[in-house]
C-alpha cells in the first residue's frame, strides 16, 4: 500500500453520510477533521466517527495534517473551496461538476498544475464493477465495433426528496450537470471522448415545490432548463443520444446501452457501483448476464480517493471531469444556438479498474 490519504472534508449534507461510511472502512484514507459553514451541520455528521476534529474551513485548510481536501459542498461552492485547498497546498478530490462553469473548472486544473497537486473529480461509480465490465466486454471485442449508445434519466426531480433542493435549479445544476456526469463519465469510459455535440433543452416550469423537510412546500425559482436532450459524436465516430430530464415522471428505458455491429450491452446505472451487464449478441434472440470482470468490488463514494494513496493520476480525475463539464456546457450552448458545437478538451480513456475489493485495492 502507498501512503495513507489524511483527509479533511468541506461540507456536511445530504451526500456526506454515504463518503463517512466508506472512508470509515477504506485503510488508505484517515479522516483527520471536517468542515461546514453550519458548524452544527458538521458535528452531527462525524458523530458517529470518533477522534475526527470539527474546524472552521480556514483552520481546516490551514491544518498541517491534512493533505487532501474532499470537497463535499453546492456546486457553486465548489471551485472557491478547491482553489483555497490547493492554494494551501493540498490535493483536491471534489463532488461532482467539478465546478458549476468551464472556466472555473480550468483555473483549478491550472492552479493545481502550478501548485503540483493532483485533482480528482466525482463520479467514482464508474469505478465500480458495473461500467467496468461493460468496459472490459467492449475492449475484448464481444460487441465488435461499437456504433452507438443511449443514455437516459428521467424523474420529477430532486426537490421531492432532498432538503435543500435550491442548487439543482441554479447555474451548476439541472438535469445535466447534476446527473450527466455518471451518464457522461460512463460513455467515456466506454467510447472514449467526444468530439461535437448536437443538443436541444427545454423546462415546464419557473417555480418548483419543496417535498420534504424543514422548508417543505416552499417554492424555489428554476433558473435552468429541466429537460435536456442531445447527441454526442464521439471521436471515434460512434454516436451517443442522452436524455436527462426533471421533467417526466418515469421510464422503462436502461439507464444506458451500448450497440456494436456484433452485439447490444446493457450497462447497469452508472449512479450506482454495481449492477448486471447484459450482452446481446447478433442472431440471438435473449441477452444474457456477463460475469464480473473488472473494477473495485463492493465499493462506494469516496473510492476515487484511493488513488490519490498511490500518487498516481487518479481514474476519477479533473482531466476526466473538465471533458465532460466541456460536453454538457457544449450541449446547452448547442440548445441555446440551434446549431452543433465542438467540443473545446479531449481527454484520454481513464485506466482501466482491476477486479478487486476496494479497502484491498493498490
Ligand atoms: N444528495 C445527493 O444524493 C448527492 C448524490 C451525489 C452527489 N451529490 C453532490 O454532492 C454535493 C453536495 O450535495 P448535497 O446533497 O450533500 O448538498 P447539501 O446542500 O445537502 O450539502 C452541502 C453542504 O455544503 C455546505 N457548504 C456550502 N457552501 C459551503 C462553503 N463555501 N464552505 C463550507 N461549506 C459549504 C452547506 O452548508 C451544506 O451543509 C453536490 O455537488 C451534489 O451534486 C449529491
Amino acid at each position: 500500500m502507498g501512503q495513507p490519504v489524511n483527509l479533511g472534508i468541506v461540507g456536511c449534507g445530504a451526500i456526506s453520510a454515504q463518503y463517512l461510511q466508506t472512508i470509515d472502512r477504506l485503510p488508505q484514507v484517515n479522516l483527520v477533521a471536517v468542515a461546514d459553514l453550519d458548524l452544527d451541520r458538521a458535528r452531527e455528521a462525524v458523530r458517529p466517527y470518533a477522534g475526527v476534529e470539527v474546524l472552521s474551513v480556514p483552520d481546516l485548510m490551514a491544518d498541517a495534517r491534512i493533505d487532501t481536501v474532499l470537497n463535499l459542498t453546492i456546486p457553486a461552492a465548489h471551485a472557491e473551496i478547491a482553489l483555497q485547498a490547493i492554494a494551501a497546498g493540498k490535493h483536491v478530490y471534489c463532488e461532482k461538476p467539478l465546478a458549476a462553469t468551464g472556466a472555473d473548472a480550468r483555473r483549478v486544473l491550472e492552479a493545481a498544475a502550478e501548485a503540483g497537486v493532483r485533482v480528482g473529480c466525482a463520479p467514482d461509480t464508474v469505478l465500480g464493477t458495473g461500467t467496468q465490465t461493460a468496459r472490459v466486454a467492449i475492449d475484448d471485442g464481444l460487441i465488435g465495433r461499437p456504433v452507438a449508445a443511449t443514455a437516459t434519466m428521467l424523474t420529477p426531480g430532486h426537490e421531492r426528496w432532498h432538503p435543500n433542493p435550491d442548487f439543482y435549479y441554479v447555474p451548476g445544476g439541472g438535469p445535466l450537470l447534476d446527473m450527466g456526469p455518471y451518464y457522461i463519465s460512463s460513455l467515456v469510459t466506454l467510447l472514449g471522448p467526444v468530439a461535437t455535440v448536437i443538443g436541444a433543452a427545454g423546462r415546464t416550469r419557473a417555480k418548483r415545490t419543496i417535498g420534504k423537510g424543514p422548508r417543505q412546500g416552499e417554492e424555489i425559482p428554476v433558473l435552468v432548463d429541466t429537460h435536456v436532450t442531445g447527441v454526442l459524436v464521439h471521436e471515434s465516430g460512434a454516436l451517443s443520444t442522452l436524455v436527462m430530464s426533471f421533467d417526466a415522471v418515469a421510464t422503462k428505458a436502461p439507464n444506458i446501452e451500448v450497440h456494436g455491429e456484433l452485439g447490444s450491452l446493457v450497462v447497469p446505472d452508472p449512479n450506482h457501483f454495481d449492477g448486471t451487464v447484459l450482452l446481446t449478441r447478433l442472431g440471438e434472440k435473449d441477452a444474457a448476464p456477463l460475469p464480473v470482470s473488472a473494477g473495485y468490488e463492493e465499493a462506494g463514494r469516496g473510492v476515487g480517493l484511493i488513488d490519490f494513496a498511490f500518487g498516481r493520476e487518479p481514474r476519477a480525475g479533473g482531466t476526466l471531469g473538465i471533458h465532460v463539464l466541456d460536453i454538457m456546457e457544449s450541449l446547452l450552448a448547442s440548445a441555446k444556438s440551434g446549431r452543433s458545437v465542438d467540443v473545446e478538451s479531449t481527454c484520454e480513456r481513464p485506466a482501466p479498474v482491476a477486479l478487486g475489493n476496494s479497502a484491498a485495492a493498490g
